[in-house]
């Protein structure tokens, strides 16, 4: 019988990433949304992107399914239920308010629809949770500062900030303004940077919007002074390496930069990022690095303990896990 899977902490996750094609064809039946696919099986075969915008386009498209406090319920549950299952015990996940405000879904809808799924998550499924409330850096800091706003009645379930989609060309100095609000705010800040921008996003990252957590930060490993850096004040790195070959930053997962980053001395995480198109969720990502990089057990066990580490959790609670 195969071992039951190393408990971990999920930092890299987007909910509406785990969007099975399943459920993306239920939830357009029952809310009368036309896709542009015949069957889950159609779309499944779509999966194939050539790099971050590629996703992109199919992510927010798929999006037009979700429109109901019911609908994002049932996808949190869907994932919780398999996060469980891959020995995921505590899970902070990233959600798209803006995605779902410019078709007219309201920030309250989304966040109500999570909330419940979450609110019995440590009962039901054993995971204990933390929502990320995500910008879309493809648009503007004042649709930013609009949907922090608009946050405020929800302020007490979101732990902290992120930044995703499309990152070049969009650098984090754009926002930093409404990252000094949400930390005036109490909020915590992450960032994806070094998906596929350059290093020096990873650094405006930390120096201008004050992130304590870097998302992916794989192209830091170009400046060997951002390198001693991240290594010396312990920032976290999310790592998500079956997005990274799927979404081409690598060319296969025999390369993946994972060993060289733990090598550096870097705190880095394995997570799933976006698993319902990547291919895996949280523990086919640590099966996927033991087989294609070939890590030993120890090295599985100081992944899943970083990411512990790497979690915002209270001393207590983190001791229990570790
Ligand atoms: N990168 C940027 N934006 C995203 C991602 C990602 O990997 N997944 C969902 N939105
Ligand atoms: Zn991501």
């Amino acid at each position: 019988m195969a071992s039951a899977p190393i408990p971990k902490a999920e930092l890299h996750l987007h909910i509406e990433g785990t969007l099975e094609p399943e459920l993306a064809f239920r939830l357009a039946g029952r809310n009368g949304v036309e896709l542009r696919y015949a069957s889950a099986e159609e779309l499944r075969d779509a999966y194939s992107f050539c790099d971050l915008q590629s996703f992109l386009d199919l992510y927010y498209e798929l999006m037009a399914v979700l429109r109901t406090e019911d609908d994002f319920a049932d996808l949190a549950r869907a994932y919780l239920e398999r996060a469980a299952a891959q020995g995921v015990r505590h899970a902070e996940i990233f959600f798209d308010p803006q995605a779902h405000t410019s078709r007219g879904v309201p920030i309250g809808t989304v966040i109500g629809g999570l909330a419940r799924a979450l609110d019995d998550s440590e009962e039901r499924y054993g995971v204990s949770t933390a929502l990320i409330m995500c910008f879309l850096r493809d648009e503007s800091a004042a649709s930013a500062l609009e949907t922090l706003e608009a946050a405020t009645p929800y302020l007490d379930r979101i732990i902290g900030v992120g930044l995703d989609s499309a990152e070049v060309g969009n650098p984090p100095e754009k926002f930093r303004e409404v990252y000094d609000r949400a930390a005036a705010l109490g909020l915590r800040r992450v960032a994806h940077a070094g998906e596929e921008g350059p290093p020096q996003y990873v650094t405006q990252a930390l120096d201008l919007l004050g992130v304590e957590r870097v998302d992916h930060g794989l192209r830091s490993l170009e400046d060997p002074e951002l390198v001693a850096r991240l290594v010396r004040d312990r920032i976290p790195l999310t790592v998500c390496p079956l997005s990274n070959v799927r979404l081409r930053a690598v060319d296969r997962l025999e390369d993946h930069p994972l060993p060289r980053m733990l090598a550096a001395g870097l705190l880095v995480t394995v997570n799933s990022d976006d698993p319902a198109y990547f291919g895996g969720y949280a523990d086919d990502n640590f099966t996927a690095v033991r087989d294609a990089l070939g890590l030993d057990d120890e090295t599985l066990r100081d992944l899943a303990a970083n990411s512990f580490r790497a979690a915002f959790l209270d001393d207590a609670r983190r001791r229990s896990y570790l």
